[in-house]
C-alpha cells in the first residue's frame, strides 16, 4: 500500500456507538480517523441521524475520551433535517443510550458556522469527511456558498449508485434518505466529492472471528470494539432475517469513507453526474448516478467508488484499531 496523503480533515459525524447493541459504524470510523498517521481530525461536527443530535454529541465526546482524545473539539448541529422534523429523538431499536443530556463537553456555535469559519479560514486545507446525513454541510454551503470552492475535497459515505436498496421504506441509502435535500444541495454545489456509496461498503464487514481478534488486542479498546461488534451483528440478524448478508457480519460503511481520505487506491473510483430525488413518493433518497456515457451526457459533479479491495480494507482496519491499544494514553 503507497505511503499515506497526510490530510486535515474536519469529520461530520451521527455517531451512535453508545453501549454494546448501538450503531458502530460511525464510532469505527472516528477510531480509524484518530489511528491513522495519515489523518489529522482538526474538528468534529454532529449531526441527527442515527441517533438524536444531543445524544450524538454525548456519545463522540464520550468516544474521544476512550480514545484518548479529548482535545479535538466537537460542534453540534442540526437536530432536523432541512425540510422536516424528522430525527430520532426518542432511543430506538438500535439501542443507543437513553435520548442525550447536554454534552456540556462540546464547543460553542453551531457545526454549520464552524465548518464556514474553518474552511474559509484555511482555503484548500481541510477536507469534509462526512458520514452522516448531509444537513450540516448544506447549511455550511447555504450559509457561504464559497466553501464549495474553498474545501479541498468533499469525501463522503453516502448513496448507492449502481443498484438500489431493494426495501420500499427506504430505496436510496440511509444518510441520503433522511436528508435528501441536502445530499442534492451538495451535489449541486460545486464542491470535489468523493462519493463512497453502498455498493462498496456493503462488501467490507466485520465477522464474529474479526471481534475475537479485537477482543485479544491488549489495551481496553480491542475488547469494548469486539463487544460492539458481537452485539450489533446479532442486532442486524434480528433486523434483516431475509437479508443473508446481514447475518453473521455487519458492513464498515462508514470507515471505509474515511480510510479513502487517504488511502484512495483501496477503491475504484468513477466520474459521475449525481443528481438526488428528493420528493418522490417511492423514491425519496434515490441517488441518480448518470455514468457519462452518451453523447449527451452532462458534466461529472462528482467522482464514485466502484469497486474494492475488501481484504486491503480490512487488514487496514484491523491494523489500525489494533494499533490503538498501543499507544499510551495522554
Ligand atoms: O447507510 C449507511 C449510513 O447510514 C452510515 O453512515 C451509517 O452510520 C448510517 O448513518
Ligand atoms: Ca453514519
Amino acid at each position: 500500500m503507497g505511503q499515506p496523503l497526510t490530510r486535515r480533515i474536519i469529520l461530520d459525524t451521527d455517531l451512535g456507538m453508545g453501549q454494546p447493541g448501538s450503531d458502530i459504524d460511525d464510532g469505527f470510523a472516528l477510531a480509524l480517523a484518530v489511528a491513522d498517521p495519515g489523518i489529522d481530525v482538526d474538528l468534529v461536527t454532529t449531526v441527527n441521524g442515527n441517533a438524536d443530535v444531543d445524544t450524538v454529541t454525548r456519545l463522540t465526546l464520550e468516544l474521544l475520551q476512550r480514545l484518548g482524545r479529548p482535545d479535538v473539539p466537537v460542534a453540534r448541529g442540526a437536530a432536523t433535517p432541512l425540510l422536516s422534523r424528522w430525527s430520532r429523538a426518542a432511543p430506538d431499536v438500535r439501542r443507543v443510550d437513553p435520548p442525550g443530556t447536554d454534552a456540556s463537553g462540546r464547543s460553542p456555535g453551531h457545526a454549520a458556522l464552524r465548518i464556514v469559519e474553518r474552511v474559509m479560514a484555511e482555503p484548500g486545507e481541510l477536507t469534509l469527511v462526512c458520514i452522516a446525513p448531509l444537513t450540516n454541510v448544506a447549511l455550511a454551503l447555504a450559509i457561504e456558498p464559497r466553501v464549495a470552492r474553498s474545501v479541498a475535497e468533499i469525501v463522503m459515505m453516502g448513496g448507492v449508485f449502481l443498484e438500489h436498496t431493494n426495501v420500499a421504506a427506504m430505496p436510496g441509502e440511509f444518510n441520503f434518505w433522511v436528508d435528501p435535500h441536502a445530499a442534492a444541495a451538495v451535489f449541486d454545489s460545486g464542491a470535489p466529492i468523493r462519493a463512497v456509496g453502498l455498493d462498496v461498503t456493503r462488501r467490507v464487514r466485520l465477522t464474529r472471528a474479526h471481534a475475537a481478534r479485537m477482543a485479544g488486542s491488549a489495551g481496553g479498546f480491542g475488547r469494548f470494539a469486539a463487544a460492539c461488534t458481537d452485539e450489533w451483528i446479532s442486532h442486524n440478524e434480528r433486523m434483516n432475517p431475509g437479508d443473508e448478508r446481514e447475518q453473521g457480519s455487519c458492513a464498515l460503511h462508514d470507515p471505509l469513507a474515511v480510510a479513502s481520505v487517504v488511502h484512495p487506491e483501496l477503491l475504484t473510483w468513477r466520474p459521475a453526474r449525481v443528481a438526488v430525488e428528493t420528493d418522490g413518493r417511492h423514491t425519496r433518497g434515490v441517488a441518480v448516478a448518470d455514468l457519462l456515457t452518451t453523447s449527451e451526457a452532462a458534466e461529472p459533479n462528482c467522482r464514485i467508488a466502484v469497486d474494492v479491495n475488501v481484504d486491503a480494507f480490512t487488514d487496514l482496519f484491523l491494523d489500525r484499531i489494533h494499533g490503538l491499544d498501543q499507544k499510551d494514553r495522554p
